[in-house]
C-alpha cells in the first residue's frame, strides 16, 4: 500500500509544499521563492521573509491538495522542517503542520533542514548504503557529516566563517551581480572559459587555508571574500568581471574538493552525498564527478532541482521516518543546527 506525505518547507526565503507518494513520487510540490523581494536588500530579510511565508502558505496548500487530488485525511504524515532556520519563518510552517495534523491526527514528523538535503538524494534513488559521508554546502553550511543511519548523523569538519554559498553571494555583491549570487557567478565562470582570448587562467586570489593538513576537514571562505574586495579597490581594472567571477568560484570549488578528499581519507567511507543550495553548480558537479573516480569514491547529488530549498525533500525525510517507525521529537522550532532530536518508536 502506498504512503502519502506533506512537506512542509518555510525555513528561509522559500515558501515550498510538496505532497509526495513512497516518498519519492511528488504529486503537487508548490513553490513561492521571496527572491525578488530580498534582491532590493542584497540579502534575507527575517521580519520580510517570515509576513510572506504567512501570505502564501495557505494558497499554496490548498493548491497543493486540489493538484494532487487528495484530502488532507489521505494522508499518512506530515513533515516539516523545524530547525535551523529564522524563527518566524520556521513558526509559520510549524504551525501550518500542526494545524493539519491537529485536524488529521496524522503523525507529525519534525525534520531536520539539514538531514533533509542529504536524504534528498532519495528522490532520485535509493540511499547509498550507511555509514556515507555528507557533504552539505548551501547558504548557510559549508559542512561535511557521517551519516550512520536516519537520525544518526555527526559532523566531521564544518566552516570557521562564512558558508560556501554566503560567500559566493558576498563576491556576487562585490562584482554588483544580484542575489543569491552563486549562479550568476557561475554564469559568468562559464562565459570567462568560453572567451576565445581567453589564454590566462591565472587565479590572482588566494588559496583558503592553503596548509591545511590532510587529517583535518575544515572551510573558511571570509579571506577569499577579503581577497577580493582589496583586488577590486587596488586594481579595479586589472581584471575582468568574468575573471574574478571565475577565479573566486574556483577557490569555493577547490576547497570542497579538497575536503571531500580529506574526509574520505580520515573515514575511510567511499559513499558521497553533496547537497544544499550550492550542489547546483555545473562547474562543481563536474569536478567531483571526475574526481570521485580518480580518487576512488562514489558521488551521489541530487537533482539540481532538489539542490536549493524545497519541500520534496522534507517530505522524502519524512518518509524514511515514516518507514523506519521511527519518530524524532522536538515540539517548537529553532534556529541551531544541531543534531539532537531523541527519537521513539512507536
Ligand atoms: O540550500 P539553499 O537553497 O538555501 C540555504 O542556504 O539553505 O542554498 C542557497 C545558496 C545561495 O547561497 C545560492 O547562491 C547558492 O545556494 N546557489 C548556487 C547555485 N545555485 C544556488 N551556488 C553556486 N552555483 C549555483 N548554480
Amino acid at each position: 500500500m502506498s504512503v502519502l506525505g506533506l512537506g512542509i518547507e518555510t525555513s528561509c526565503d522559500e515558501t515550498a509544499i510538496a505532497i509526495v507518494r513512497d516518498g519519492r513520487e511528488i504529486l503537487s510540490q508548490p513553490l513561492f521563492s521571496q527572491i525578488d523581494l530580498h534582491n532590493l536588500y542584497g540579502g534575507v530579510i527575517p521580519e520580510l521573509a517570515s509576513r510572506s511565508h504567512y501570505d502564501k502558505i495557505p494558497f499554496l496548500l490548498k493548491h497543493a491538495f486540489s493538484e494532487a487530488g487528495i484530502s488532507p485525511q489521505n494522508l499518512d504524515y506530515i513533515a516539516v522542517t523545524v530547525k535551523p532556520g529564522l524563527t518566524g519563518s520556521l513558526l509559520v510552517g510549524y504551525q501550518t503542520a500542526l494545524a493539519v495534523h491537529d485536524i488529521t491526527g496524522k503523525p507529525l514528523i519534525p525534520v531536520h533542514h539539514l538531514e533533509a538535503h542529504i536524504l534528498a538524494v532519495y528522490l532520485s534513488g535509493d540511499l547509498p548504503d550507511f555509514p556515507f559521508l555528507g557533504v552539505l554546502i548551501s547558504g548557510g553550511n559549508s559542512a561535511i557529516y557521517r551519516v550512520d543511519d536516519i537520525g544518526s548523523i555527526s559532523l566531521i569538519g564544518n566552516t570557521m566563517d562564512d558558508a560556501a554559498g554566503e560567500a559566493l553571494d558576498k563576491a556576487a555583491s562585490l562584482l554588483n551581480l544580484p542575489y543569491p549570487g552563486g549562479p550568476q557567478i557561475e554564469k559568468l565562470a562559464r562565459s570567462f572559459l568560453s572567451q576565445k582570448d581567453n589564454t590566462s587562467t591565472e587565479n590572482p586570489l588566494p588559496i583558503p587555508l592553503r596548509d591545511l593538513p590532510r587529517s583535518e576537514v575544515r572551510f573558511s571562505f571570509s579571506g577569499l571574500k577579503t581577497a577580493l574586495l582589496y583586488l577590486l579597490e587596488k586594481q579595479k581594472d586589472a581584471y575582468s568581471r568574468e575573471h574574478l567571477a571565475w577565479a573566486f568560484q574556483e577557490r569555493v570549488i577547490e576547497s570542497i574538493d579538497r575536503n571531500i578528499k580529506h574526509a574520505v581519507d580520515i573515514s575511510s567511507i567511499r559513499r558521497v552525498v553533496v547537497s544544499g543550495g550550492v550542489s547546483a553548480n555545473g562547474m562543481l558537479r563536474e569536478k567531483l564527478e571526475q574526481n570521485a573516480a580518480k580518487v576512488g569514491y562514489t558521488l551521489f547529488i541530487p537533482p539540481k532541482q532538489f539542490s536549493t530549498d524545497n519541500a520534496a525533500m522534507v517530505a522524502a525525510a519524512g518518509y524514511l521516518y515514516f518507514a523506519a517507525k521511527k519518530f524524532p521529537v522536538q515540539n517548537y522550532v529553532s534556529s541551531d543546527n544541531a543534531f539532537n532530536f531523541s527519537l521513539y518508536r512507536n
